[in-house]
């Protein structure tokens, strides 16, 4: 493989794209993420929440994004998406992993700050090349579909990300990647889209904090608001409740196409297809692509 993960995001970020970050829960799902970025020639991401790993094995997931990675010399990368302590930050350094992201968001700057240090430190001796991904500003923390934004979420904007917060936190942690909140929910509202980013906030905490942002929460999000934020700082994009409502669509529409079917790999391929086609399509989107 040509180059490292920062190298694509460093890339990215200087071409003003993003790389796409999707979630996974079972092989089917990869598959259908790996055919659409296969199918653009761009790299991925693949990230597994604290739940989604322990269901689908920490090493296991390792070793299904190596296997694709050495296959096919495809820069294809593992990120541990929102790991909540230091126990279980290590388990995944340990394990090899590409990205980890240590989410301290509901914790006080400085408790957020501690923590994070901490893990980055751990990270840097045992795997130099591992990126460290912090979070700062609490958006919520499932991928479901909303009936209101979620509990605990304050959208006005003395509660969003400060830049100057952004900038401390970075200098102090030395974290390669910072996550902020600009107006972003985890999950997306069922009758409406999410609300609209601070963009003006995105390009100021960029400016700030020195490394590049990561939008999180992206499903649901205005298709105008993803450009404007990629343009103005966010290198990475991240995508789940999406991925999750697809992939049960595509169940529900296999087991009732096929009722008496048994065979996994026959009911389960709509669902593979319906992956594929909003991960293919948001692929465009974050690429400029027509
Ligand atoms: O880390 C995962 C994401 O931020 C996904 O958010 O479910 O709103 O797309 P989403
Ligand atoms: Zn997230």
């Amino acid at each position: 493989m040509r180059m490292k993960l920062i190298d694509y995001i460093k890339d990215a970020a200087a071409r003003k794209v993003a790389i796409g970050h999707f979630n996974i829960s079972n092989l089917e799902a990869l598959h259908g993420i790996f055919n659409a970025a296969r199918a653009l020639n761009l790299p991925i991401m693949i990230g597994v929440s604290e739940g989604e790993r322990d269901f689908v094995g920490v090493r296991e997931a390792a070793a299904l994004v190596k296997s694709l990675r050495e296959q096919y010399n495809y820069p294809i990368f593992l990120n541990a998406d929102h790991t909540y302590s230091f126990e279980r930050v290590k388990e995944v350094v340990d394990a090899g992993y590409d990205e980890v992201i240590i989410d301290g968001s509901k914790l006080s700057l400085d408790e957020n700050i501690a923590l994070t240090k901490k893990c980055v430190e751990y990270a840097r001796a045992k795997n130099p090349g591992m990126l460290v991904e912090g979070e700062l500003g609490y958006i919520g923390t499932s991928s479901k579909v909303l009936d209101a934004i979620p509990e605990g979420v304050d959208l006005s904007p003395e509660a969003l990300t400060k830049p100057e917060d952004a900038a401390r936190f970075v200098k102090e942690t030395g974290v390669d990647l910072l996550a902020p909140a600009v107006g972003n929910i985890h999950g997306m509202l069922r009758f409406s889209k999410d609300p609209r980013l601070d963009i003006a906030r995105v390009k100021a905490i960029r400016e700030a904090a020195g490394v590049p942002l990561v939008l999180h929460g992206g499903s649901g999000t205005v298709d105008e608001d993803f450009v404007s934020a990629i343009e103005n700082g966010m290198a990475i994009v991240h995508i789940n409740t999406e991925i999750r409502v697809a992939f049960k669509k595509g169940l529900q529409e296999g087991l009732a196409a096929m009722p008496d079917e048994v065979a996994p790999y026959k009911y389960l391929a709509q669902s593979v297809k319906e992956v594929e086609a909003v991960v293919s399509a948001r692929l465009k989107l974050f690429n400029m692509m027509q």
